[in-house]
């Protein structure tokens, strides 16, 4: 029976390694993360970051072993972000892991990055199927049906902007720090967030897709309007730029849980960290009755605990991954020649 299996991260810029047994416990979670690096640039710099995985990669899986307290023949599966994310960077990862199992002898299994942040819910809750997911990160925003531990049914997502990029634009521009999301959330805990009304696309319409470029846009146009900012100005900026995203965002996963009669909700990813948005969400939810799960912060941002747990599941059921799997930036069907289409889920 499979009870422990290696969880592997490198997709954008975290290295982490993660030991899990059946599922759920976390024996240990390990991640090198390079906010520092990065920072100094305003984002992620994709080379920096896969060379940076490169030196991390093997520390971090030792320091995951040493810290659950296992030998790395103790582990009977190996399951790796095999994207979305940054290609290099996934590389990484991916051809750690194909050694590992490959040497070991053991199954393993390429994962759905933004499934592993849905699936991190599983780590600390009985989340009843089916549950509406919505991911919200620094590159993604998705809405899901979520039929059982791993079947996850796409019912829209960001047609422009992540959430999380609207953050991060918006504190550039505010000549904030890096990451973003924290400094604003910080910030707007003592603004006015009716104060500016900034755009809110797409929040009433039947699509599940989502849109923040708009409001980035107008962020720009306010700030060209209303040039350097105080203190309080700043305040009142970062709380209804906030707002707005969040409103957004608790709206329509409402909207997606009422239309599919479903009665759960997991919010997932870095901007799940948003005190406002758990704030909002826990008010709006709970008055229609619905279950809200939102994982602790450190398995809402990047780490590997969550592709350990859903590796866990799919592996239990039968999936694995081929020796040739080869990792993917952006989620999307691929047409091969003589094959017709086919998914990404190699
Ligand atoms: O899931 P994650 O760690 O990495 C990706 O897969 O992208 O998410 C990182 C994103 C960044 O955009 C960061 O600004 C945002 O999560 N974030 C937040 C907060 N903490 C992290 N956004 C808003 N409020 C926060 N407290
Ligand atoms: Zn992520």
């Amino acid at each position: 029976m499979l009870s422990l299996v290696l969880g592997i991260e490198s997709s954008c810029d975290e290295t982490a390694a993660a030991v899990i047994k059946d599922g759920r416990t976390v024996l240990s979670s390990a991640v090198a993360s390079q906010i520092a690096i990065h920072k100094e640039f305003g984002g992620v710099v994709p080379e920096l970051a896969s060379r940076k995985h490169v030196e991390n990669i093997i520390p971090v899986i030792i320091e995951a072993l040493g810290k659950a307290d296992v030998e790395l023949t103790d582990i009977e599966g190996i399951a790796v972000t095999k994207g979305p994310g940054l290609i290099g960077c996934l590389m990484v990862g991916v051809s750690t892991a194909k050694a590992i199992a490959f040497s070991l002898g053991v199954p393993l299994i390429g994962i759905d990055h933004l499934e592993a942040h849905l699936a991190a819910a599983y780590l600390e809750h009985d989340v009843p199927f089916p549950f509406i997911g919505l991911v919200v990160s620094g590159g993604h925003t998705s809405l899901y049906l979520v039929k059982s531990h791993i079947e996850f049914e796409l019912l829209g997502k960001t047609r422009d902007d992540a959430a999380g990029e609207a953050f991060d634009k918006a504190a550039k521009l505010l000549g904030l720090s890096y990451p973003g999301g924290v400094e604003i959330d910080r910030i707007a805990k003592e603004g006015d967030r009716d104060a500016i009304p900034f755009p809110r696309p797409f929040k009433t319409s039947s699509s599940f897709d989502f849109s923040f470029s708009g409001i980035k846009t107008s962020l720009v146009y306010y700030l060209k309007k209303n040039p350097d900012p105080d203190q309080n100005q700043l305040k009142e900026i970062c709380a209804s730029y906030q707002e707005a995203i969040v409103e957004t965002l608790v709206e329509k996963t409402l909207a997606a849980a009422s239309k599919n009669r479903v009665k759960a909700v997991v919010i997932a990813g870095g901007v799940a960290c948003n005190s406002r948005l758990r704030e909002l969400a826990n008010e709006r939810f709970e008055e229609e009755g619905i279950s809200l799960f939102i994982p602790s912060p450190k398995y809402c941002t990047d780490n590997a605990a969550m592709i350990g747990a859903l590796g866990f599941y799919r592996l239990k059921e039968g999936e694995s991954s081929e020796l040739r799997l080869t990792p993917y930036s952006i989620s999307r069907p691929k047409y091969i020649r003589g094959r017709g289409l086919v998914s990404d889920n190699n």
